[in-house]
């Protein structure tokens, strides 16, 4: 009998759990990545995070979870096309990535062809996060090998789908599609598998981990919020970002200003009103995330919270999920 844990992304990833730490910035620090990729599932290194909120150098950093996990690890592309030199910098980044023996990537947001043209030759695979049909036939135009359906529960940019609607909207598309948001508990993630989900994608329950960097406050902030707790905000990056209810984000408010609003419409004006956001707020995420400070508190978590009750390794969260499955499918 074919293991039960074995679906098309175990297959593409080369894992042993269908079960992705999802690239978190700021979170995503070079142990956490390990460390799920060590139990078996595949922790994605987000760049940005690796590089400017955790000091690496980016070669160095990889070579750094290498030390820790000799299994597969993931790079996450957020291919919106803002600028030249980020692009460029994004292009550096794959192929340190590709000679540092990286083979999963997951990229976000824009039009992934020039990644999948990239890491194709040398045997890389590409999944794309998608929150719409429309998003998924741009991927697959592109020649991505799997889809990330986000959901309206995900934690960082949410979707508007419930589990259940995208992957009615997905599946008919014919790739494996991975469920992003929602799942906090192994309840949640045989739940996302028993819909024929191809397996899960992670953000939040991997924050609350002795691995994650993240300050205590902001674990506790997790293990203690309930569901109605998350807001969304569009304050932080200009498109709604899901974040715990806090003091911090009560007074920044959730709606972006009227001229926002118009700087983010016009077609000019977009990408330099998201390219002053993205700074704005990857600098309020990085602080956020390192201090225990009240007036920092920019937490951004998913309504999985609702299944997170204690702080735990991650590994022993790989493998409680993946017990699960196999003694219940
Ligand atoms: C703190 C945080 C930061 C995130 N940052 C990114 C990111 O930089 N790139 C990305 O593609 N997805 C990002 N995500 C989305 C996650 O990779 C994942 O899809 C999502 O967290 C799944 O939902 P969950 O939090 O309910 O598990 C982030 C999520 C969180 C919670």
């Amino acid at each position: 009998m074919a293991d039960t844990l074995t679906t098309p992304l175990t297959r593409a990833a080369g894992i042993e759990v269908p079960l992705v730490c999802g690239a978190m910035y700021p979170c995503s620090n070079p142990e956490l990545v390990a460390a799920v990729s060590e139990a078996g599932g595949i922790g994605i290194v987000q760049p940005i995070a690796l590089t400017y909120v955790h000091g690496h150098d980016f070669r160095e950093g990889l070579r750094l979870i290498r030390r820790l996990t000799a299994k597969p690890i993931g790079m996450n592309a957020l291919i919106e096309q803002s600028s030249k030199a980020y692009r460029e910098r994004m292009e550096r980044w794959i192929d340190v990535a590709l000679e540092e023996g990286v083979r999963f990537f997951v990229t976000s947001l824009g039009n992934p062809r020039w990644v999948v043209d990239r890491v194709s030759p040398a045997g890389g695979v590409v999944y794309h996060d998608v929150t719409e049909r429309k998003w998924a036939e741009k991927g697959i135009a592109g020649g991505v090998q799997g889809l990330i359906g986000v959901n309206d529960r995900a934690g960082g940019h949410a979707g508007a789908r419930s589990a259940e609607a995208l992957l009615e909207e997905l599946a008919p598309l014919g790739l494996p599609v991975v469920c992003a948001g929602g799942v906090g508990s192994e309840q949640d993630f045989a739940r996302a598998l028993r819909m024929g989900y191809a397996g899960a994608q992670l953000g939040t329950r991997f924050i609350a981990t002795p691995e994650c960097r993240a300050s205590e406050a902001y674990k506790r902030g997790i293990v203690e919020a309930g569901e109605k707790d998350i807001v969304l905000t569009e304050r932080l990056t200009g498109v709604p970002v899901a974040v715990i209810d806090t003091p911090s984000v009560r007074r920044l408010g959730t709606k972006a200003g009227p001229l926002a609003r118009f700087m983010l419409r016009g077609r000019r004006t977009k990408h330099w009103m998201r390219t002053l956001y993205a700074l704005r707020s990857l600098w309020a995420l990085k602080r956020g995330l390192l201090r225990d400070s009240p007036e920092r508190d920019f937490w951004q978590a998913g309504k999985s919270v609702a299944g997170i009750h204690r702080i735990e390794p991650a590994g022993d969260i790989v493998r409680r999920f993946a017990e699960a499955w196999r003694t219940t499918a």
